[in-house]
């Protein structure tokens, strides 16, 4: 949640490098935006809305600056306004600060500084960080120093940086919120994730929780809570420039949806072999698990999480799915032979990260499966393993999704020690046979057909009850649109009394329990809703549906993923056709922070 970025350089426009920066940081929040640029004094452009209408609103210049800071908001403390923007000053306008995270000690530090004379403008936590450093300052220290200070009274989530007029410095530091640092050949930058700066330098240093940095033209200073310089590796990450930008698709998540056979080969490459019938994880060569299993993840990676549990249920291990923010070590029993996994793309979701290391506190063995090197779960967990989506900017998740599950395929696996030929067999021609969904999906057609209804129901049973959930998630998220996902043996428990005939319901059914979802499929044909048939068995299920979205038969286990990719599109078109904010839906944020 809120993005931030920052460059101090000669090469290119500080403006310019900022604006590029929170266009692609805006997935993170976007309810107002802002920067300010050190030029000699502080130059300061801050309004409501998105990044667009900031970059409208400011004159095209060069401020002839160094250094600037910019944010991207998703409203915490107040709501979205002008006053409320980043970055946010000090009385004197002498420094500006761009924060992400929650100051948890905010309001006593405000009520302090208030009485000894600090004007406030916002309802912000984060302008605490201003005149705090603005005191400092006020008693003779240096902007380093200042900084410092300030940052130590600080308690709470941050991500922070600050410019200071004449100084060409950007004053960083970070604790539980994300930040990365780029090292390039004509200044240096920071961002709340890559893809901000992806355009100007691949070269990375992942800042640590507790860590200062100094950024300047010149370099880049890493040091500790003390003070002392530390020696960090430089790394390059091998995301494409490409990857992060449009390429032609109206939006993102159309084009996240299409990536999606080549992030599942990437997930693949050289961990699934047919020739010598195994699934090697490098990452996980060293993880040794026998205890009970226990997944915590939000959101779509809660029902790729459910997934990966039952597969692991399925192959002999005893595995439980949590919402990780109801993960309480308290009431779930947790030793050192537990095996937590946290599903997190962005490896940045508070809620998860707070389950993982309640976890690692309790002595259970932590693995993150994550999307996002060096994110905080990759970190901070004991075991890492990435699913190699590459950069995923549509708020909507669609393509780490499918390669979760792919993953975690891959993880019961290794975890059973089953290596099965047919599961190795089925994961290799997976990605081919999501391309065929791809090319011939008739989703837009249904999706065009079923756009005025008044809600939309999803039902599946087995590794599809999962399917069902998430294409109800997707379609509320971007066509605000009423939507639910049963487990279709519970329609009939309650839900059915939604039931009629301008609710379609859309029925997977693939795999051997399909006789049963049938059943289902014909009590609510009965109430005269249409179904739609998401299958691999169009010629058997079709008759009973008065759609179909067919799919190729990818085995038992992997259909499901599949199946999934269908209801994307279907929910995809309907947003289109309602003209949403596809790919950032109102009130949503695609990495949140805070619990
Ligand atoms: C947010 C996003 C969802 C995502 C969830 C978990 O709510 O809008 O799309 O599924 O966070 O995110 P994670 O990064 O932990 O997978």
């Amino acid at each position: 949640m809120c993005g931030i970025i920052g460059y101090s350089g000669t090469g290119n426009d500080v403006q310019e490098v900022l604006l590029t920066g929170l266009s692609g940081l805006e997935y993170r929040g976007y309810d107002s935006a802002g920067f300010a640029i050190s030029n000699g004094s502080l130059a300061v452009h801050k309004r409501e809305g998105d990044v667009s209408g900031l970059e409208a609103e400011v004159p095209a210049s060069n401020h002839d600056g160094l250094a600037g800071i910019g944010h991207t908001r998703w409203s915490t403390h107040g709501p979205p306004s002008d006053e409320n923007a980043h970055p946010h000053t000090d009385c004197e306008s002498r420094v500006a600060v761009v924060h992400n995270g929650i100051i948890e000690n905010y309001q006593a530090l405000r009520t302090e500084l208030s009485t000894a004379g600090h004007e406030f403008e916002s309802d912000t936590d984060t302008e605490v960080i201003p005149h705090l450093i603005e005191s400092a300052l006020e008693n003779g220290a240096t902007p380093d120093q200042a900084f410092r200070q300030a940052v130590d009274r600080l308690e709470g989530s941050y991500a922070v940086a600050a410019v200071f007029q004449a100084d060409e410095t950007i004053y960083v530091a970070r604790n539980e919120s994300p930040l990365v640092l780029g090292v390039g050949d004509d200044g240096h930058y920071l961002a709340s994730d890559v893809p901000a700066f992806l355009e100007y330098t691949d070269r990375v240093i992942y800042l640590e929780d507790g860590q200062f940095a100094r950024v300047s033209p010149s370099g880049i200073v890493v040091t500790d809570e003390q003070g002392a310089v530390i020696d960090t590796a430089i790394d390059t990450v091998d995301w494409d420039p490409e990857d992060a930008g449009k390429s032609g698709y109206d939006h993102y998540m159309l084009k996240e949806i299409h990536e999606q056979p080549t992030a599942l080969r990437k997930c693949l490459r050289e961990r699934v072999s047919e020739l010598e019938n195994t699934i090697t994880v490098d990452e996980l060569s060293s993880l040794e698990s026998t205890g009970p299993i226990q997944f915590v993840a939000c959101g779509t990676s809660y029902h790729a999480a459910l997934y990966g549990a039952r597969l692991l249920r399925e192959n002999g291990r005893s595995a439980q799915c949590f919402l990780a923010s109801e993960y309480d070590a308290r009431s779930i029993p947790i030793t050192d032979e537990t095996l937590v996994v946290g599903v997190t793309q962005s490896g940045e979701t508070a809620d998860t990260m707070s389950a993982l290391r309640a976890a690692n506190q309790a002595g259970a063995t932590t693995l993150a499966l994550t999307n996002v090197v060096g994110s905080s779960a990759a970190r901070e967990c004991d075991h890492v393993m990435y699913i190699r989506a590459g950069p995923e900017i549509g708020v909507a998740a669609t393509k780490t999704f499918v390669s979760q599950q792919a993953a975690l395929a891959m993880l019961s696996g290794v975890l059973s020690n089953g290596d099965s030929p047919t599961l190795i067999k089925d994961l290799r021609g997976l990605p081919d046979k999501l391309q065929h969904v791809l090319d011939e999906s008739t989703a837009q057609a249904v999706a065009t057909e079923f756009v005025d209804a008044d809600a939309y129901f999803f039902i599946g049973r087995g590794y599809n009850a999962p399917v069902a959930l998430e294409g109800a998630l997707k379609m509320k998220e971007i066509t605000y649109k009423h939507a639910e996902g049963f487990a279709a043996g519970e329609l009939k428990h309650g839900p059915l009394a939604l039931v009629t005939e301008r609710t379609p319901v859309f029925a997977v059914v693939t795999g051997t329990d399909a006789a049963k979802t049938i059943g289902n499929i014909k009590e609510v044909e009965a109430r005269g809703a249409p179904v739609i048939a998401v299958t691999d068995s169009p010629e058997a299920v079709g008759q009973y549906a008065s759609h179909v979205l067919a799919v190729p038969d990818a085995g038992p286990y992997l259909t499901p993923i599949l199946a999934n990719v269908q209801l994307q599109l279907v929910s995809y078109w309907v947003a289109n056709q309602l003209d949403r904010s596809i790919d950032k839906p109102r009130n949503l944020a695609k990495s949140v922070t805070v619990e």
